[in-house]
């Protein structure tokens, strides 16, 4: 299978006060069209630099990050912005709706900026709403949905342009027990049931374990892979990853 994603030698340093931060230092990693990995490493290991570069968010020190066939760190400012709004979708552990929209308004918003057609924006939505199962809420504003049903709102506008990525930073960090898998099966059957491409990071064993494959990150590099075969086992995963990131 072509590679969607193809990061080479990734690094990135933060000034610190005590010196010189490597937050990322040479990562290399290959994610096939339709593929669904999950980054798994302990806080600080470098998730959130590594998801904000794959992103176009922030520029990294060196090396290079190809989705589909474009090199980003050629793109000037105007072009990566632009990529990042038609071909990259993005999901926060903070959900980051607008407050005075509804769940439908929320998610139409990117093709609203986009200057796309009214048609098409309400087709999209009403297309995207089912899918997350979030029709019967889609006139509620973010305050009177839960967690879980905000964090599918901000899925489904994060695939309103149909991305070639979807990129989640810890997206059920802000979420109970029973929302977090509900969050993950939803992103399994993106994966399995639309060969959507996903790069999500966490710290969870129970999340991860819903992934094609694990890459293990520990202070800036992968350190390992695990292959849970998708299927949600956290204690398999759980053990690996105490063997690599230990
Ligand atoms: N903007 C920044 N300025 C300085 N240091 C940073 C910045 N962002 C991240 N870091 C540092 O880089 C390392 C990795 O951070 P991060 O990517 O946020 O880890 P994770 O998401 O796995 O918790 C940490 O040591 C963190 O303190
Ligand atoms: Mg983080």
């Amino acid at each position: 299978m072509a590679a969607i994603l193809e990061v080479f030698d990734l690094r990135k340093d933060f000034p610190g006060a005590g010196g010189v931060v490597h937050a990322l230092c040479g990562v290399r990693l290959e994610v096939a069209r339709g593929e669904f990995i999950a980054v798994m490493g302990a806080s600080g290991s470098g998730k959130s630099t590594l998801l904000h570069l794959l992103g176009g968010l922030d520029l990294p020190t060196s090396g290079r990050i190809v989705i589909e066939g474009r090199d980003l760190s050629r793109l000037g400012d105007r072009d990566r912005t632009l990529f990042r709004r038609r071909r990259l979708g993005v999901v926060f552990q903070a959900f980051n709706l607008l407050p005075s929209l509804s769940a439908r308004e929320n998610i139409g918003l990117p093709l609203i900026v986009d200057g796309a057609d009214i048609n098409v924006i309400e087709s999209k939505t009403r297309e995207l709403l089912a899918m997350v199962d979030l029709a019967h809420r889609a006139d509620h504003r973010p305050q009177a949905l839960s967690g879980g049903e905000q964090q599918r709102a901000a899925l489904a506008r994060a695939l309103v342009n149909d991305p070639a990525i979807l990129l989640a930073d810890e997206p059920t960090g802000n979420l109970d027990s029973r929302h977090t898998e509900e969050i993950w099966r939803l992103l399994r059957r993106l994966a399995s049931d639309q060969q959507r491409t996903i790069v999500a990071v966490t710290h969870e064993a129970a999340g991860a374990a819903y992934a094609d494959r694990i890459l293990v990150l520990k202070d800036g590099q992968i350190v390992g892979e695990i292959s849970p075969h998708g299927e949600g086992d956290a204690s398999l995963v759980t053990a690996r990853y105490s063997e690599l990131a230990g």
